[in-house]
């Protein structure tokens, strides 16, 4: 049996704790927000997008019925950049010519809303839609623009169900905007329900948005006002088509609706610093001013009150629109800031750092050149970003380790904050993107399969970031759901990663104010592995220690990094008299590649006892591959 030992001072307190350090991050990328967070099942709604079959409609809206002679489909503009369906039936047959999108997931008993704007013109007489089993026929609209809401309740189940719209008569029907969400959907303003009630179960303190990359080429005029209106845009950052229908005021909503700050990051790449400036003034200007007054007509008479922005993202990098030199970046900085602040003074700005091993220059010139105009220097780490996913051993290991890589990284950025601008700065980091990544260039690479040892990866930077509290003010997750996911959803179904699970645990079991504490046991060698490097004497055994403000509870989060063996820790508790109880919570599963799926959720979980103790050195057996936090009240 593998021993090791722990001591905690809980009188030697390191610091509290922000509890922005379990932040998240959701970005306009893959099925993060839409497909995701945002619950509108349609693609293309507003008629733009790739036309793969090149029939003259956007991908999957497809002429009904195969080459039906009677049915012309187009799409065409109609100025402000708004584009409709036409369909022109072009005998009156007594049958529905029309179009149909395929692909979607549907279930009985569930009622689905569609919303659209119809109009016709000439002889048309009924417009028939369908989706699982269920018609609905209505009287043609006139020649002016109805705006229609259906209710559809489904049939029967299907995953490759189609939304049909179809028109009876001769003659042209105009179909505008059409949206499709599950009516408990439509019923939050258009969320997932069943992401939002998983993202609350974990209390995010603060989601950062719109982007990473895409935020540098974001425009966020594209993203406000009527939703139907807003413009489909091409993103040049990701090669996607975006519909805008999450923008500011979705992402401020939906943030109040998990209980978490909202955190922008402005484009620095495509856009200026006036735009910037009126962002924050539409988020937090009063009704009277101009962008304020946007926001008003919107529906927000009340400032949104935004805390924490950023300027930019990743500039440093080649593949970042926006990719500048450092020194370039830090008086850009300045010039964001300036305009950004005087509309409204008390924001909080992060700028652009970097890791300091990949680009050891450039957070020195961006704090000599920005420092005194700063409140945050950001940090990003995905790790190991190999191209071999198939030696899961050395995967396991990397992994594994890597947390204390990323430690002496920020630890590093701190040393060169107070370096450059003195000890007592106030300029914290912002660790606001963080995750494993196994190959960024892999087919599908958004969208990983996260296991047991991710999750430890993640208990492992929680206790650093504990540790670090001092310097690390904020961190992110990236991301929330789908894309590097702490949550994965279906077209029908949302769950946890064994990610989602860390989280869970620490939210809920560890306590704001860092101790020290010193562990002595076996270790492990980490070899190099994509951009981990070698890591000579880790650990097996990894302990986050942290107190409640009066000392009357404690909190010990111990990772067990060795993948087959169980390790006897032996707790120490000097100054403390007895400890009457403890509760034990450890995230385990089968083995340290399981994970959770639609079908099984709960592959990783975590599991909950009840210790009886009597003194203060307490003895717990840690399970291989698993993350601990045992929960004590100590006395004298
Ligand atoms: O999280 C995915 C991407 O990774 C972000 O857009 C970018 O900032 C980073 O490179």
């Amino acid at each position: 049996m593998l021993r090791a030992n722990i001591q905690v001072d809980v009188s030697n307190r390191i610091g509290r704790i922000d509890p922005n350090i379990y932040g998240h991050f959701i970005e306009q990328l893959g099925r993060c927000v839409n497909g995701g967070i945002w619950g509108e099942m349609l693609q293309a709604r507003k008629f733009v997008g790739f036309d793969d079959d090149h029939d003259g409609l956007p991908d999957p809206w497809r002429r009904s019925g195969g080459r039906d002679p009677q049915l012309l489909a187009s799409v065409e503009d109609q100025g402000d950049r708004r584009r409709c369906l036409r369909l022109r039936c072009l005998a009156d047959d007594g049958r529905a010519h029309g179009v149909g999108h395929g692909g979607l997931a549907v279930r009985r008993g569930v009622t689905y809303s569609l919303l659209l704007d119809a109009r016709s013109q000439g002889d048309v007489r009924e417009v028939e839609v369908g989706l699982g089993g269920e018609r609905v026929v209505r009287e043609a609209p006139g020649g002016e623009w109805e705006h229609w809401e259906i209710e559809l309740p489904a049939r029967w189940d299907s995953d490759d169900a189609a939304l049909a719209i179809a028109c009876r008569g001769r003659g042209d029907l105009l179909v505008r905007a059409p949206s499709l969400m599950a009516a408990a959907d439509r019923a939050t303003g258009g969320f997932r329900a069943d992401v939002i009630e998983l993202v609350r179960a974990i209390s995010p303190p603060v989601v950062r948005w719109p982007g990473g990359c895409f935020a540098d080429a974001y425009r966020r005029r594209d993203g406000i006002g009527p939703r139907d209106g807003r413009p489909t845009v091409f993103d040049p950052a990701w090669d996607a088509w975006e519909p805008n229908d999450f923008g500011t005021d979705e992402f401020v909503m939906w943030c109040r609706s998990v209980g978490a700050e909202p955190y922008i990051c402005v484009n620095t790449g495509s856009a200026d610093a006036a735009e910037a400036a009126a962002w924050v003034e539409y988020c937090n200007g009063p009704a009277e001013s101009e962008c304020g007054g946007a926001r008003a007509a919107n529906g927000h008479p009340g400032p949104f009150g935004i805390r924490y922005w950023s300027v930019g993202n990743e500039t440093y990098g080649g593949w970042e629109i926006g990719n500048i030199p450092a020194d370039e970046y830090g008086r850009l900085f300045l010039e964001f800031a300036e305009a950004m602040r005087a509309a409204d003074p008390k924001i909080e700005l992060i700028a652009v750092g970097a890791d300091p091993v990949d680009h050891p220059d450039w957070n020195r010139t961006v704090l000599d050149i920005a420092g005194g105009a700063m409140d945050y220097l950001s940090v990003h780490r995905y790790v190991p970003h190999v191209r071999d996913d198939d030696e899961p051993e050395r995967q396991y290991v990397a992994i594994a380790a890597a947390p204390v890589d990323i430690e002496r990284r920020l630890r590093a950025v701190a040393a060169t904050i107070d370096e450059v601008l003195g000890p007592n700065s106030g300029v914290k980091i912002a660790f606001d993107e963080w995750n494993v990544w196994l190959d960024a260039n892999r087919d599908n690479a958004l969208e990983e399969r996260y296991e047991l040892r991710d999750a430890l990866f993640a208990a492992g930077v929680f206790n650093a970031l504990q540790r670090l509290c001092p310097d690390v003010t904020m961190a992110n997750l990236a991301q929330l759901v789908n894309v590097l996911p702490a949550i994965t959803t279906s077209r029908t179904g949302a769950w946890g990663t064994p990610i989602y699970h860390a989280f869970k645990l620490y939210t809920e079991a560890c306590l704001p104010v860092a101790v020290a504490s010193h562990s002595e046991g076996p270790t492990f060698d980490a070899a190099a592995f994509g951009n981990t490097p070698a890591l000579e004497g880790v650990p097996f055994v990894d302990v986050g220690a942290t107190v409640s403000d009066d000392g009357g509870r404690v909190a010990l989060a111990m990772v067990n990094r060795h993948r087959t063996e169980e390790i006897e820790v032996e707790i120490e508790l000097p100054g403390v008299a007895d400890v009457a109880s403890v509760e034990v919570a450890t995230l385990s599963g089968e083995s340290e590649s399981a994970a959770g799926s639609e079908q099984a959720p709960d592959a990783v979980a975590i599991h909950r006892r009840s210790l009886s103790v009597s003194g203060t050195t307490l003895i717990c057996r840690l399970p291989p591959h698993s993350a601990t936090v045992l929960t004590l009240e100590p006395t004298g």
